[in-house]
């Protein structure tokens, strides 16, 4: 067992130093330096990994049809300058480079990228679910279909406490969105999973809506660092526990502070993970770490 975060290795035929392609960031950020793939945190008994690179890269190293489940929250592309409110303090709502719009359609561009290559990955039976705020799920949405995935549900994340909106111009922004698709057309011979009873009971013997609440994260789930977008674990968990069984394998191209693997971790599901900034890939490689370490049977 590798439970620890070693410094970062290159991956045996993962770690070609080569041009990233440069549909892989439409801001330029990234789009145009040389990628690597370094693994910084992995786990020998169920395979699980945590590599620091570009999603591009890392979605073309993994085999055709191999993953059952992928959860993920790309660039929103909302760090345009504009301002938000942290803990009653006007502050720039930039995240990072990373989440710079390069235009509608490179943006548009950018997500039939990735999700061309979410669809190549996943078995015939699995499912995609994407988080993001009105910024992006349009264009996530369009994407999904115009590749052939089926769009099952649209999750309203509804958050209690948000923060008040300081510009007073428009209704205070208090939810998040969570697309959930699958590869099978209807009516094939390939079924997806949803684990229906099982939300029922975990919602008092009713069926589940698509509207669920949950606060922000809280600070215990922050004490080992932050981000700026990170999504509560209970949030993901029930998506993995609706979608998935125990042992199969959960993708997510875009980790940053490594809620997904925390998520896949707490229920036993194979975790693989990318992250292209440095910071968020250490702190994801500590959460999932710590995680792993308090799954284990002692
Ligand atoms: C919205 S955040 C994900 C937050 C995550 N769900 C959490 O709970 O912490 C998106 C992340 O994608 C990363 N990212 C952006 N472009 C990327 C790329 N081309 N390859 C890999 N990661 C990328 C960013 O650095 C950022 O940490």
């Amino acid at each position: 067992m590798s439970n620890s975060t070693p410094p970062e290795k290159t991956i045996p035929g993962k770690g070609k130093t080569k041009e990233a392609k440069p549909t892989s960031r439409p801001d330029g950020g990234t789009a145009q330096k040389k990628s690597t793939l370094n693994r910084v945190w992995h786990d020998e008994n169920t395979q699980s990994e945590l590599v620091r690179g570009d999603q591009h890269d890392y979605l073309q190293s993994i085999p055709s049809e191999s993953v059952d489940c992928i959860w993920t929250d790309p660039p929103y592309f909302l760090s345009n300058d504009g301002s938000t409110c942290i803990n009653g303090k006007r502050t720039s709502v930039n995240k990072g480079q990373w989440d710079q719009s390069a235009g509608l359609q490179a943006d548009h561009d950018f997500n039939l990228a990735w999700l061309s290559e979410c669809y190549r990955v996943l078995k015939p039976t699995g499912t995609i679910w994407v988080s993001g705020t009105h910024h992006v799920y349009f264009s996530v949405g369009m994407a999904l279909m115009q590749i052939g995935f089926r769009l099952l549900n649209d999750i309203v994340w509804e958050k209690p406490n948000p923060p008040p909106n300081l510009g007073c111009r428009c209704f205070t922004h208090s939810t998040e969105m969570l697309l959930w698709a699958a590869k099978s057309p209807k009516g094939g011979k390939d079924r997806y999973t949803f684990n229906y009873a099982d939300m029922k009971t975990a919602n008092d013997g009713k069926q589940m809506k698509n509207v669920w609440r949950f606060t922000a994260p809280a600070k215990s789930e922050k004490t080992l660092g932050k981000h700026p977008t990170q999504k509560p674990i209970e949030l993901i968990e029930r998506c993995l526990l609706a979608s998935t069984s125990a042992g199969e394998v959960v993708l997510d191209p875009f980790t940053g502070s490594g809620t997904t693997g925390v998520a896949a971790v707490n229920t036993g599901r194979t975790f693989l993970g990318c992250e292209i900034e440095a910071k968020y890939a250490r702190l994801a490689a500590k959460r999932i770490s710590a995680a792993n370490e308090q799954a284990m049977p002692s």
